[in-house]
């Protein structure tokens, strides 16, 4: 029989918000703890964005990490995009990368993934990386939300267990963590590149909502995670964070 090792998971029933939560209380939780809600309140997303957190059978979860090494923290948000990617696949969908993080399915968003920095006396001491992935979400309710959204329940035509999901998602996470915190983008960049789909297309790239796109052709991922794009005068670029449309 294979070896697990225990998840720690707090479960909520309701919350503001995981991160938030994750946040305020970081230096009382140990390393790896898995804050989770039912519900949040004011669940937050990229951006100063709004993520709708009201059915508790979708998750709202934030990872509580602080790693020694703390290099490739900035890697954590595509290292979670790809383990969600694998979990996903198991249940027979398709699921892409969006740049730098999003999981899309059909086109349509499925997770969201936002990490958040915990500093002490201006170091860090770790980061909160939380997700939401939309499992059994009312084609009524995506619609009210602004940009394509989709859920798995509509993906694969049946009501998703939660617990099923939520356990494999986190145990893949820790499958590799100690890999991606030692070795960064080069671990996973592999399977990053074989969930993406926008290379040498046409792309715009937006840093606010409401502020103009610019468009690039989208060229490579290079070995630190960021987007390298030609502008339309043809001079070649690094971009480091943003919206990508495409
Ligand atoms: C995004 O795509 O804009 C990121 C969405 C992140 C949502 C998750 S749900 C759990 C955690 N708590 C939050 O308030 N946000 C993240």
């Amino acid at each position: 029989m294979q070896n697990e090792t225990a998840l720690k998971i707090i479960n909520f029933k309701t919350l503001d918000s995981t991160n938030t939560w994750a946040k305020e209380n970081f230096k009382k939780l140990d390393d790896s703890t898995i804050i989770s809600a039912d519900e949040q309140t004011k669940g937050k997303g990229r951006f100063k964005r709004v993520w709708v957190s009201e059915n508790c059978e979708n998750i709202y979860i934030s990872f509580v990490l602080k790693p020694d090494k703390k290099d490739y923290l900035a890697n954590l948000t595509q290292y979670l995009s790809v383990v969600t990617t694998k979990i996903l696949k198991s249940y027979n969908v398709t699921p892409q990368i969006k740049w730098p993080n999003d999981v899309l399915v059909n086109g349509k968003k499925i997770c969201g993934i936002l990490c958040e920095a915990v500093s002490e006396k201006n170091e860090v001491t770790g980061v909160v990386l939380g997700i939401g992935v939309n499992l059994n979400t009312a084609q009524e309710i995506l619609q009210n939300i602004n940009k394509p959204a989709t859920s798995l329940n509509l993906e694969t035509g049946r009501k998703i267990d939660k617990n099923e999901f939520l356990k494999a998602l986190c145990t893949e996470f820790f499958l590799h963590y100690p890999d991606l915190i030692e070795k960064g983008f080069e671990f996973i960049k592999e399977d990053y590149l074989n969930s993406i789909n926008f290379l040498g297309k046409t792309v715009y790239i937006q840093q606010r909502d409401g502020e103009q796109r610019q468009e690039y052709t989208a060229l490579d991922i290079d070995e630190k995670g960021n987007l390298t794009v030609k502008t339309p005068q043809g001079s070649v670029k690094t971009i480091y964070s943003g919206d990508l449309i495409y």
